[in-house]
């Protein structure tokens, strides 16, 4: 199945608003450390609803914002969530950022790197892209540390990436990023059941539920263009 076939889908079942108001726990935090400034291009890859867009828009004054998906579908669902007009969405590929060399301040992405097919040249694409100084926010819950995501792939048509913390860093410097940051963002919001609740559907143990929120939470790693 493709990225547009899977996730298409996806957003035909409303799962788009469903990711959203997951992913805002840990992405929130992500997306206040970003030093993006009034009037700054930034582009969000894998860009789903588009609220990371939304967000820059409302909180920093982003100058335009670019959102990216692969997933027709997706593109329109998230034009339809704002009127602002320098908020854009586009379908696209990772493979090929359609931007010039040095355009783009900063990127972001939650939760969509590790669906691309050649990650390695996605960061290189990146790095075409921003210009000196440019950053790039990417943040996964899927990762190797991360031992209750491993499973995800089983769901899920499309061949996922799962990096450890070290081959993030080292990724980011092969593509010619130097890596300013990575931290693991908790999320403190999501509802954890008392212990006498377990198992749950999807938790056996609270104390696992409580690994995977609470400490492993969202990986985040930032790169900087020379
Ligand atoms: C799990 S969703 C995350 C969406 C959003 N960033 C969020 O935090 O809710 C992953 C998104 O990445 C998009 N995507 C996956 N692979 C892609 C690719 N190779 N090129 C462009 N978009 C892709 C999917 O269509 C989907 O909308």
């Amino acid at each position: 199945m493709s990225v547009r076939e899977e996730f298409d889908e996806w957003a035909a079942s409303g799962r788009d608003r469903g990711m959203e108001d997951r992913h805002w726990h840990t992405a929130k935090h992500a997306l206040a450390r970003m030093p993006v400034e009034s009037g700054d291009v930034v582009l969000d890859l894998g860009c789903g609803s588009g609220y990371a867009g939304r967000a820059l828009r409302d909180t920093k004054g982003a100058g335009r914002v670019y959102g990216l998906d692969g997933a027709p579908e997706m593109a329109r669902n998230a034009a339809e969530y704002t009127e602002d007009p320098t908020v854009g969405f586009l379908v696209g590929d990772f493979d090929e950022l359609p931007f010039a060399d040095d355009s783009i301040d900063h990127v972001w992405s939650m939760e969509s790197f590790y669906y691309a097919a050649d990650p390695e040249h996605t960061l290189e694409e990146i790095a075409r892209v921003l210009r000196p100084g440019g950053t790039f926010y990417c943040a996964v819950n899927y990762y190797e540390e991360n031992v209750h995501s491993h499973e995800w792939q089983e769901f899920i048509s499309i061949e996922m990436t799962r990096w450890d913390r070290d081959r993030y860093r080292e990724a980011f410097r092969e593509a010619g990023l130097h890596v300013a940051e990575q931290d693991n963002i908790p999320d403190r919001e999501i509802t954890i059941p008392t212990e006498a609740e377990f198992p749950t559907d999807d938790w056996d143990t609270r104390e696992e539920m409580v690994e995977r929120y609470r400490e492993f939470g969202t990986l985040l790693t930032v790169g900087v263009a020379p």
